[in-house]
């Protein structure tokens, strides 16, 4: 068994735990309140009895929807704070303080283009007309009553981030318009074969109930594969900010293409051209000529701890760990290096590996104390293997806004500190 040769033995594993045995605070480094705040904190600390262990808790059920711990208070979504916020708004997933590869509802990125409605579902209907034998109006009861689907799959902006400088300090600012959820829905091929398709039909165009009444145009391919109209994200109904009562998931497609508050589906033989697809996310050459229709995310991965804006307290033993993912499929590896991409080593794939899904991975590592660049490199399963930098701009020119799946790597300093090294 390979994996249990790679695992450390008993008395590497007690190594990991050293400083945490001996840990202190340096008493001369803190000023009279620190001093007092932390002899205070002690009384909590073995071989004492804590505090929250001396009365009765909160009595369970106090709150009827959970909130965190108030100690997680900073673990919020990344506002920023010069761009105006209701017309064109955007919040990013802090990436670097997650674990896993789910995403939870309160912290799911937000991109909106009018506003987020406020819609009442037994008021909502999705029309689907055009290119159909039998042109059709459901409500949400109908949508449920179609056989359901739960499927984990990401959903990434194909403006995270934009090529234009300052990239930003942490995981989040550069790739924090990234998240993963368990979407449940209703399989898009169903539905269309309610209404039948004519032969001419080689694209959908999707409406948004939204200000900005956001549209798109969808290959009659997609539609008929994986394509899901969603009404639920992780267990839970859509948030308003996610499109309830209705959206559609594209797996693998930008996120622009996968339309929130769904209310209109109509069947045509060609794309409608909306603004969102001419003179908004199509990426300008450097020859001129705009790519169009550039609709799947490529291979990307990113490391989130260590990770800008972090510091590593000492050397020693530290987990490199980030995620990886793809529109085109599965991740197939993903790649560490430590000397500034000179050289690389394969991380380690934690399961579930899942097509157009976020793969966390994960290598261990030893820190020597010196300045050192860390990066991760994905590959799919396709082959493709993620950029870097300099190698998209030499294909793409500096024109382009859209689809930065760059390498991004972090410089770690000899007093931990860690920054984008690439700003
Ligand atoms: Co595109």
């Amino acid at each position: 068994m390979k994996q249990e040769s790679d695992r450390p033995s008993a008395a590497s594993r007690r190594r990991f735990l050293q400083g945490a045995v001996v840990g202190g605070v340096a008493a001369s480094a803190l000023s009279r309140d620190a001093i007092a705040e932390t002899a205070k904190a002690a009384d909590n600390l073995p071989p004492n009895v804590p505090e929250w262990m001396k009365t009765p808790g909160d009595p369970a059920g106090s709150q009827p929807y959970g909130t965190p711990s108030e100690y997680e208070k900073n673990v919020v979504r990344h506002v920023p704070k010069n761009a105006p916020q209701y017309l064109s708004a955007a919040s990013r997933t802090p990436l670097q303080d997650l674990d896993g590869i789910i995403t939870p509802n309160g912290l799911f990125y937000e991109r909106h283009h009018g506003g987020v409605p406020n819609i009442d579902p037994a008021q909502h209907r999705l029309v689907l007309h055009g290119l159909v034998e039998k042109p059709l109006i459901f409500t949400m009861e109908d949508i449920r009553r179609f056989p359901s689907q739960s499927r984990i799959h990401f959903l990434e902006c194909s403006g995270n981030p934009i090529y234009t400088k300052p990239y930003g300090k942490t995981a989040s600012d550069l790739v924090g318009l990234l998240s993963c959820a368990e979407w449940t829905g209703v399989s898009l091929k169903l539905v269309l074969q309610e209404a039948g398709l004519k032969p001419e039909a080689k694209w959908v165009v999707a409406e948004g109930a939204d200000a900005a009444a956001m549209t798109r145009s969808i290959p009659i391919e997609k539609c008929l594969d994986d394509a899901m109209l969603v009404y639920s994200q992780n267990g839970e109904r859509l948030r308003p900010q996610q499109g309830y009562p209705l959206r559609i998931l594209l797996p693998g497609f930008e996120g622009n293409m996968n339309v929130k508050w769904l209310r209109r589906l109509k069947v045509t033989a060609e794309p409608v051209y909306s603004r969102e697809e001419t003179s908004k996310y199509t990426d300008l050459m450097a020859d001129g000529v705009a790519r169009e229709f550039t609709f799947y995310m490529e291979a990307k991965s990113i490391i989130t701890r260590p990770s800008g804006g972090q510091r590593l307290a000492a050397p020693g033993f530290h987990e490199i760990t980030g995620i990886a993912w793809s529109g085109h499929g599965k991740i197939r590896r993903v790649d560490i290096s430590l000397d500034e991409g000179k050289s690389w080593q394969e991380a380690q794939l934690q399961e579930p590996i899942l097509t157009r899904a976020i793969t966390r991975f994960r290598f261990p590592w030893h820190w020597d104390g010196k300045p050192v660049v860390i990066q991760s490199r994905a590959t799919d399963e396709t082959g493709y293997v993620q950029p870097t930098l300099a190698e998209l701009v030499s294909v793409r020119g500096e024109n382009s806004f859209y689809h930065n799946n760059a390498i991004w790597p972090w410089r770690i300093a000899a007093n931990g500190e860690i920054s984008n090294a690439q700003a």
